[in-house]
């Protein structure tokens, strides 16, 4: 069932939870491929009813992002998500979401995580961008109240992140975490991935490349982190303009000296101008 208002949503979920139900809610921007699937399909076998979200968001995106040319391609995005069964796509606008005014922190609350948190990786680039995404995904919570709610690892900052602000700010939803969905290439899925041409996808496999051998090169027993990050060098051309290669505790994003198996890896490149995230922990959760 699509759903454009908050009102409609907040009814049929009212509906499920006198009867009981456990309602599992998946965030997206549209755009749907194999990798949201597999956060939908994991709802579906864990909830009873599956509500997903399906919103350009606005304010997470920088005045010089790609949010006007952002793929919307809703009518394909219903009929997949009709295909798993899910029970609502919600897919309000704008204006629905926040109102008809001024889309900016001096006139709409907003909810902003920890300096620390958003000081680095891609909150460096992207300045106010996991303001925008932890207001909008509050918002989403509030609206479903759902038990479970699904993240990609895909994005590990922003999983991170919204842990945090769930622990901190005491959310009684729990947050699964799911695990990258990647093209039998390594190339990991990502709605910008169309924006590729067909070199620019294969120049984009330097990512994954580079992150196991890294992975592989602590296996073998290198621990020391900058001794790790060299070896990306060899993969780079001038092909791609890397933002950022770091190594973090993936529970915390707290610098390490020495990689061990609480380590995760992180990329940030951009490839054909398009910009292209990637990571990969340690020790396989
Ligand atoms: P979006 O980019 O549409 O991603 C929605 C969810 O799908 C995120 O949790 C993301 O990590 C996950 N995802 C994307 N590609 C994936 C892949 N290859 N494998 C596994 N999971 C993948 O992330 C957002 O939207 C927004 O910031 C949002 C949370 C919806 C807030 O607006």
């Amino acid at each position: 069932m699509l759903l454009n208002k908050i009102n409609e949503v907040r009814a049929e979920v009212k509906r499920w939870r006198a009867e009981g139900l456990k309602v599992g809610l998946v965030p997206t921007m549209g755009a749907l491929h194999e990798g949201h699937l597999s956060l939908i399909k994991r709802a579906k076998a864990e909830c009873d009813k599956v509500v997903v979200s399906v919103f350009v968001n606005p304010i997470q995106f920088g005045p010089s992002e790609d949010f006007d040319k952002y793929p919307r391609t809703l009518e394909a995005d219903t009929t997949l998500c009709d295909n798993e069964s899910v029970d609502i796509v919600f897919a309000p606008n704008a204006n629905e979401m926040y109102g008809g005014g001024r889309l900016s922190n001096d006139t709409l609350t907003y909810v902003c995580p920890p300096y620390f948190f958003v000081d680095k990786l891609c909150g460096k680039s992207r300045v106010g961008h996991f303001d925008g995404v932890c207001t909008v995904v509050m918002k989403l919570f509030n609206i479903v109240q759902p038990d479970f709610a699904y993240f990609g690892q895909k994005d590990a900052q922003q999983v991170i992140i919204i842990k945090k602000m769930v622990k901190d700010l005491n959310i009684p939803i729990e947050i699964i975490q799911c695990p990258i969905v990647r093209e039998e290439s390594g190339l990991a899925l990502s709605s910008r991935n169309k924006y590729l041409s067909e070199q620019g996808k294969k120049d984009a496999l330097v990512l994954n490349k580079i992150l196991n051998n890294i992975k592989s090169c602590y296996k073998k027993g290198v621990t020391d982190i900058e001794s790790l990050k060299e070896t990306a060098y060899s993969f780079l051309t001038e092909k791609h303009e890397l933002e950022y290669l770091e190594i973090y505790n993936c529970n915390d994003l707290e610098e390490q000296k020495e990689a061990n198996d609480e380590s995760i890896a992180l990329i940030a490149c951009r490839v054909d101008g398009v910009r292209l995230i990637d990571n990969i922990y340690f020790k396989e959760v």
